[in-house]
Order: structure tokens, then sequence, then C-alpha cells
């Protein structure tokens, strides 16, 4: 123990470190030990007004019977109740009609996102952009038609392009893809109907623009439905092998799987419909 003396007030406690350290018993300033008192007074306060004490299958309401949980459903409902002025007439409402309210297609357009990125867009893109094998759904280029009942037709039964394989010579199949590639099919007289032609403007119309009661793409634009590197071989490979042909393990596969029927309930169809409608290609 050190034999120096104690220079401060408060006694000294007997610890000594070091020769030098000593403890000595200050108080803490009154200021601290005031609010010290303060939050304790405080905590019994908390434990009377508000729910503290667990028991054994519940717990003390406290005086303002408030929860956390409580206050969140009021807030929902609160929420509810905004929400069911656009909901309550979307149930009754054709797709169409609701289009035509701009109120309405507005909540629409903003509230349909989680249904479209939880339903479509894995197939077809967070934005409608497409992918590799799905269209593009924010484009006015449409298989089946960019009106508002063409849109909800597709999501409801489900679209399913049939295109037969033309097992063609390599003649032929050049000629075809290189009309269609230049954007003038209607040019080649294969594209015609027989005896010289092999019957594709059945389909793609005369003038090869496609036709959406068939979802036979357009042919004279640059946009494709099989997007390849090398797009002249696609073309070419969808000729000879055909879109969902059965059997045929080269043939283009296209399914858009249908959301009626329970999938989805009608009002969800419907918004979707405006939903992709206002994605920008609606027609
Ligand atoms: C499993 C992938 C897949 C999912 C999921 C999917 N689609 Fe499709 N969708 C397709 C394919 C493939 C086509 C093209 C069908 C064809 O070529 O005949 C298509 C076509 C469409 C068309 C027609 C496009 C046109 O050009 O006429 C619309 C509209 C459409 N889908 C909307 C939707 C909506 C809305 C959803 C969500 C409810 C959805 N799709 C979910 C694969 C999908
Ligand atoms: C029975 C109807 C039918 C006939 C006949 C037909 N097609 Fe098609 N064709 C389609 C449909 C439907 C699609 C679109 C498939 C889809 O996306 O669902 C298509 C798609 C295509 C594509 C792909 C276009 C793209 O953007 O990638 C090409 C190329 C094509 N057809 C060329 C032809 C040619 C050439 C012929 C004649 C030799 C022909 N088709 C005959 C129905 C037909």
């Amino acid at each position: 123990m050190s034999d120096k003396q104690n220079p401060y007030s408060a006694p000294d406690t007997g610890h000594v470190w070091d020769d030098t350290l000593r403890e000595l018993t200050n108080q803490p300033p009154r200021w601290w030990m005031l609010g010290f008192y303060a939050s304790l007074a405080l905590v019994v306060v908390y434990v009377i007004i508000y729910p503290a004490i667990p028991l054994v299958s519940s717990h003390t309401k406290g005086l303002l019977d408030w929860t956390s949980i409580k206050e969140y459903k009021e807030d929902l409902a609160v929420i509810e109740e905004k929400r069911a002025e656009f909901e309550r007439p979307l149930q009754e409402m054709s797709a169409a009609a609701i289009l035509a309210d701009d109120n309405l297609a507005d909540y629409v357009q903003r509230s349909a996102k989680v249904l479209f990125g939880d339903n479509c867009a894995a197939c077809h893109g967070i934005e409608g952009q497409g992918n590799q094998g799905y269209p593009v759904l924010n484009d006015n280029d449409w298989l089946y038609g960019g009106t508002i009942q063409a849109i909800e037709q597709s999501i409801t039964t489900g679209r399913n392009g049939m295109m037969p394989a033309h097992p063609l010579s390599e003649a032929e199949l050049n000629r075809l893809a290189d009309a269609i590639i230049a954007g003038n099919p209607a040019s080649e007289p294969l594209f015609g109907f027989p005896p010289e032609g092999k019957g594709c403007a059945a389909c793609h119309g005369t003038d090869g623009k496609g036709m959406h009661a068939l979802g036979a793409a357009n042919l004279t634009d640059p946009i494709w439905r099989f997007v390849a590197a090398d797009q002249r071989e696609s073309v070419k490979h969808t000729i000879q092998h055909g879109v969902n042909v059965p059997g045929n393990s080269q043939s283009r596969n296209a399914v858009m799987p249908q959301f009626g029927g329970g999938k989805l309930s009608d009002t969800e169809i419907r918004k979707l419909a405006v939903y992709v409608h206002k994605l920008g290609g609606g027609q």
C-alpha cells in the first residue's frame, strides 16, 4: 500500500493499484442522481400505462390499452378504406370500362405492378420488355392484338401459336428467309398460295403483315418473335420446324399459360389487362 496521503476530500475505499491509483468513494453529481431516480419512476409509469408483464397466456394490458399490432391494424384499415373506393368498382366493371376511367386506370397502373411481378415478369420481364423466347409487351407490335379485349383474352385463356413445319429444300428456305429478312415476304412467290407458293400467306396474310386471330407474326418488320444472333438462320429454322408442332423437338416452343379458370380472379385478370395495355403499346 502506498504511503502517500489521499489528497481528496472523499474517503479512500482502501483499493490501491500500482501504488498510485486509489479508488475513492465520490458520489455521482446530483443532476445525474436525479436523472437516475426519474428514470426509475418512468419505468413504473410505463408498466402501468403500457402492456408490460407477460402472463401465462396473455400479458398485462396497461391503462392505455395500446399495442403496436393494434396500431398497425388501425392504420391498415384506413388504407383499406381508401383502396375500397377503387377496388369496389373494379369488381363489376369490364376491363375496357376501367381503362376508359382515368382515375381507376391510374390506380390500376400503380397497384398491379406487384401482380405483374409475381405472375408475369419471370417470362415477360419486369417492365414487359420481353425475354429470349418470350414476347415484348411494352411495344405496339402484337401477335394476338393490342386491344384491351385481345389482351384480356390472352391472359384468360393463354395462347399457343401454331405453325406447321415446312420441310423445304435449302434453296427454298434461303429464298423465303431472304425475302423475310428484307422485310418484303410478299415479293417471294413461294410465300403465296399453290401451285407455286407454300401457303405462308394463309396465316401471315398476303402482305406478310401477320394475322392477330392466329397469332401469326408480322414478317415485314424487324421485330423478331424468335430472336437469334444469326437472324437469317433463325428464320430458316422456324420455317423448317414450325412452332409448337407436336412430336417435333426442333420446333419452336411458344406457350402462354392460361390464367383464367381459377389461377387468378377475374378482377386480377382485368387489372393485369389494363396494366399491360398501359405498358405503352395498348391499342
Ligand atoms: C411461362 C411463361 C409465361 C408467363 C408466366 C406469362 N406469359 Fe404471357 N406469353 C408467353 C408466351 C410464350 C407468349 C407468346 C405465345 C405465342 O407466341 O403464341 C405470351 C403471350 C402473351 C400475350 C400476347 C402478346 C401478343 O403479342 O399478342 C400477352 C398479352 C401476355 N402474354 C400477357 C401475360 C400476362 C399479363 C402474364 C401474367 C399474368 C403472362 N403473360 C404470363 C409466356 C408467358
Ligand atoms: C397455320 C398458320 C401458319 C402458316 C401456314 C405459316 N405460319 Fe409462320 N407463323 C405462324 C404463327 C402463329 C407464328 C407465330 C408463332 C408464335 O409466336 O406463337 C409464326 C411465326 C413465323 C416466323 C417467326 C417470326 C419471328 O418474328 O421470329 C416466321 C419466320 C414464319 N412464321 C415464316 C413462315 C413461312 C415462311 C411460312 C410458309 C412457308 C409460314 N410461316 C407458314 C403461323 C403460320
